[in-house]
């Protein structure tokens, strides 16, 4: 059998962390004959810890055959030690009257202490994702603090996004969610991704054309799969956890598993490609095998997608020059 691999989840008492962690354990996230050890990361408060144990406690009360141990951290530099591959989940949300810069600041310091702490202790080939917000200039900061790790095992989750604009696609036209091929999400984990259904097909038939409604994708669809989160807190009282865990799950699996050719979105850093800047953690369409991914290129920009590719660059850009002083 396999060897263990080391996944380390940060912020794993948290309601993503609950929604996420029994699916890595069951071999969800990297296969039903890969056995994983987890190690979990938590604030060091003493309530933190102590659920986090209670967390534990459900996991081995699960007796997954795949899980090969589990431990329990407070800091970074030992709760990265090895690891294979870290999620990035905990954060500081937004508080009453917090302001974005105090936001971007306080996640700053937290994502530069966790890069430098992944850059010393991780696996030389770990592979990043970064759940918690605002995850695109979390992920970069991270990159940006570990100067010794590849910068391309720096990715930010899109694939909510990505997975909210598939469901909305196969509600609209009455087909089945895995018939869609192709759709991609561009830029920042925000309001202002552009979820992009030109080049997706449905047995082999355009989507556009069978949509063939600008004003729908316009008026209904992007704000519908833009405003999703703001939805969910709205009717739930609280924000989405199980659809991000799954997000997360089908991210590294795609990752660490291929997509035989299937185009899935990842937010990784740009080299140049459709003119984002270099480093630049943006959405972009990809596939992957053997581990590595690869942005697709080539694809024709209209007027319309290029004006909606430069709000959500420049919303980006501008998250990046607030913490700049930071890093
Ligand atoms: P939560 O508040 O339930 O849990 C977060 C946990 O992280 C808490 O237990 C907290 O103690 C812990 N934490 C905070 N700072 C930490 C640190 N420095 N090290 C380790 N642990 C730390 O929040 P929830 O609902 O689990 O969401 C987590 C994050 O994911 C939030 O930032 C949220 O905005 C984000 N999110 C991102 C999505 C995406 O699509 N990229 C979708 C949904 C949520």
């Amino acid at each position: 059998s396999k060897k263990p691999v080391r996944v380390a989840v940060t912020g794993a008492a948290g309601q993503i962390g609950y929604a996420l962690l029994f699916r890595i354990a069951s071999g969800e996230m990297l296969g039903k004959d890969q056995p994983v050890i987890l190690q979990l990361l938590e604030i060091p408060d003493e309530k933190a810890q102590k659920a986090l144990k209670g967390v534990m406690m459900e996991l081995e009360d699960c007796a997954f055959p795949l899980l090969a141990g589990m431990e329990a951290h407070g800091s970074p530099e030992t709760g990265f030690k090895d690891t294979d591959y870290a999620l990035l989940v905990g954060a500081r949300p937004r508080g009453p009257g917090m302001e974005r810069a105090d936001l971007l600041a306080a996640n700053a310091q937290i994502f530069t202490a966790q890069g430098k702490a992944l850059d010393k202790a991780a696996s030389r080939d770990v592979k990043v994702l970064v759940v918690g917000n605002p995850a695109n200039t979390n992920a970069y900061i991270a990159m940006k603090s570990a100067p010794s790790l590849k910068r391309e095992n720096f990715t930010a989750m899109l694939r909510l996004d990505h997975n909210r604009a598939l469901s909305q696609i196969a509600a609209k036209t009455g087909k089945p969610v895995a018939s869609i091929k192709s759709l991609c999400v561009w830029g920042n984990h925000s309001p202002t991704m552009y979820a992009d259904y030109r080049f997706a097909t449905i047995d082999g038939k355009s989507v556009k054309d069978m949509i063939n409604d600008q004003v729908w994708n316009k008026d209904v669809f992007l704000p519908t799969v833009g405003k999703r989160g703001a939805a969910i807190i709205e009717a739930r009282g609280l924000s989405s956890a199980a659809s991000a865990a799954n997000a997360a799950i089908d991210h590294m699996r795609d990752w660490a598993l291929g997509t035989k050719g299937e185009w899935v979105t990842m937010g990784v850093p740009s080299n140049g490609e459709y003119g984002i800047p270099k480093d630049v953690m943006f959405g972009f369409p990809v596939t992957t095998e053997g581990g590595q991914y690869k942005i697709v290129e080539g694809l024709p920009i209209d007027a319309f997608s290029q004006e909606c590719i430069n709000k959500t660059l420049a919303e980006l850009q501008g998250e990046q020059d607030g913490v700049k002083h930071l890093l």
